[in-house]
């Protein structure tokens, strides 16, 4: 197969359509993607320290031949075989970390969507739409990682990321809250490198929201997945869409920015009405996911994260 510099062993697979195990989705986490290389390895890229740790985690950390297909980038030829079946299941994947029959606990909730995906699929191929897609996504959960945060459950173009699994409230709303301003980095980042390939620049909604909820495990045999049910999770949802006709990128509650401990005037107060509820909630708004960058790097250094 012959693919563009920059694209990893499984995208190549992806564009293929050789089908490859990826529980994760090629998010470097469940190792199932991993393949042997076989030959001459000199010239490709070092694992990253998360790559590594991944395939220690997987019982490979001695054999250097083996290696994450979803984050190897190869520079130049490489023949690999993959390790396991395509049809290889969450039973084999590492990091299960949430084995959960359910538990109530506070977590701070965040929604994010792609604006424009079904305009941008016009007169683009499937191939084309769904790899733009799978980066705008990568950029997200690279930032919900990078704050202390997990990327949940993606919805086509959306994203659910859940922080405060291990974390206190004000520690989860902020790094909610940071995990926006780097979302907004890295799709800046991204329209910068996909430039007039994009009739418009990629643009998207946040809305963010804490309250107490119940985790578990939910689905049928193999089509189980940890995540987060309840009405503040369906209030963080009405929030990312209330972006819209607020014309901002984030919509995040009063709730989330006291507990994050920023101050009563950081942003924009509004006042929106949600189903279900007498009273309204008070909700703050950010124009641009980038200027939350600033005080929540404030109220961090004033009082740093635990
Ligand atoms: S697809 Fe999960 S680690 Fe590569």
């Amino acid at each position: 197969m012959r693919v563009p510099l920059g694209f990893s062993v499984l995208e190549a697979s992806w564009r293929f359509n050789i089908a490859h195990a990826c529980v994760c989705g090629g998010r470097g986490r469940c190792s199932t993607c991993r393949i042997r290389i076989v030959g001459d390895r000199g010239g490709l890229p070092e694992p990253s320290p998360r790559e590594i740790a991944v395939l220690e985690r997987a019982g490979y950390g001695e054999d250097e031949a083996v290696r994450l297909a979803c984050q190897l980038r190869p520079k130049a030829d490489v023949v690999v075989v993959p390790l396991l079946p395509p049809n290889a299941d969450a039973s084999h994947a590492v990091g299960n970390r949430h084995p959960h029959t359910g538990e109530e606990r506070y977590v701070v909730s965040m929604f994010v969507d792609m604006r424009g995906s079904t305009k941008m699929a016009e007169g683009r191929m499937p191939f084309d739409t769904v790899f733009i897609i799978n980066r705008f996504i990568g950029a997200v959960s690279q930032a919900v990682i990078e704050a202390g945060g997990e990327p949940n459950q993606f919805l086509g173009d959306g994203i659910l990321a859940l922080f405060g699994l291990e974390t206190k409230p004000g520690t989860a709303s902020r790094q909610a809250l940071r995990a926006a301003s780097l979302i907004a980095a890295n799709v800046e980042r991204l329209n910068q490198q996909f430039g007039e390939e994009l009739s418009e620049p990629i643009r998207f909604g946040i809305g963010i929201h804490g309250g107490e909820v119940i985790v578990g495990d939910i689905g049928y045999r193999e089509h189980v997945v940890f995540t987060a049910l309840g009405d503040a999770v369906n209030v963080t949802a009405r929030l990312q869409e209330m972006t819209k006709a607020l014309d901002c990128e984030v919509v995040f509650s009063d709730e989330v920015r006291k507990a994050a401990g920023l101050p009563s005037d950081a942003m924009p107060t509004v006042e929106v009405p949600i189903r279900g509820r007498v009273e309204p909630l008070i909700v703050r708004t950010a124009r641009t996911a980038a200027v939350l960058a600033t005080p929540v790097e404030s109220v961090a250094t004033a009082a740093p994260l635990l």
